[in-house]
């Protein structure tokens, strides 16, 4: 065999391999792309205030932990509770953080963050970062997205947990 098309042999292949991880991925990630909808009325009143009220089921146990207990400097803001409704919130996050979930999403998202590791973005977890390469950091600074965490904002279906790639829409 000449040594071009041993070449072309071998783009062919790869081609081939790739769209086959492809069809997988999409295949999966249309199925399951759905952590679940927040069903906790003290969650979705306090925490979905000033955003979306994040599924649990986006961190672990120890993210949602440390976000819990520094509630006071909160990305800029206050958001401290009353003792009884920071730890009914903190018990609904832990029983239904990523740990606890079968979903791809939250096993990927658990999957890409260390063990020793409690982040408190989710925007900031590997996983959040590869599955928007995409997106070009200028996009999430227009005025009609203003930040990364506005999910709502590309994800029309955010608040029912559904992030399926096919429904997202990027506003101008
Ligand atoms: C007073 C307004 C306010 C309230 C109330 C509030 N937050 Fe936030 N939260 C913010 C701001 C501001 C940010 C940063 C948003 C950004 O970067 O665009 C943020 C970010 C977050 C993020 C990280 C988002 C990312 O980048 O992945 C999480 C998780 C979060 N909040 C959880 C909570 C929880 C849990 C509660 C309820 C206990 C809560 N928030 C209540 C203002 C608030
Ligand atoms: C600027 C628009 C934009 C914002 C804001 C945004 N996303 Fe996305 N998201 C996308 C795009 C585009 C994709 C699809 C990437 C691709 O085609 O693989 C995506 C993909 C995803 C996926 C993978 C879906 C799948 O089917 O595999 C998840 C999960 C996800 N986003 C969660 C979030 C969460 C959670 C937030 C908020 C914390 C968020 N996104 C904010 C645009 C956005």
């Amino acid at each position: 065999m000449n040594h071009l098309k041993k070449i072309s042999l071998a783009v062919l292949f790869s081609g081939i391999i790739s769209s086959f991880a492809m069809a997988g991925e999409a295949r999966g990630a249309g199925a399951t792309a759905v952590p679940g909808q927040v069903s906790s009325k003290s969650y979705l009143k306090e925490c979905g205030a000033c955003h979306l009220a994040f599924q649990p089921q986006l961190l672990p146990k120890r993210s949602w932990e440390k976000i819990m207990s520094t509630l006071d400097k909160h990305f800029g803001d206050s958001a401290t509770l009353d003792e009884d409704t920071r730890s009914e919130i903190l018990a609904y996050l832990i029983t239904n953080s990523a740990e606890t979930s079968s979903s791809k999403v939250s096993k990927k998202m658990l999957a890409s963050i260390g063990k020793a590791q409690a982040p408190l973005r989710i925007t900031e977890t590997a996983y959040f970062k590869r599955k928007h390469r995409e997106v070009q950091a200028g996009v999430f600074k227009r005025k009609s997205i203003g930040s990364p965490a506005n999910c709502t904002a590309c994800h029309p279906m955010a608040e029912k947990g559904n992030y399926d790639e096919h429904k997202v829409k990027i506003p101008k």
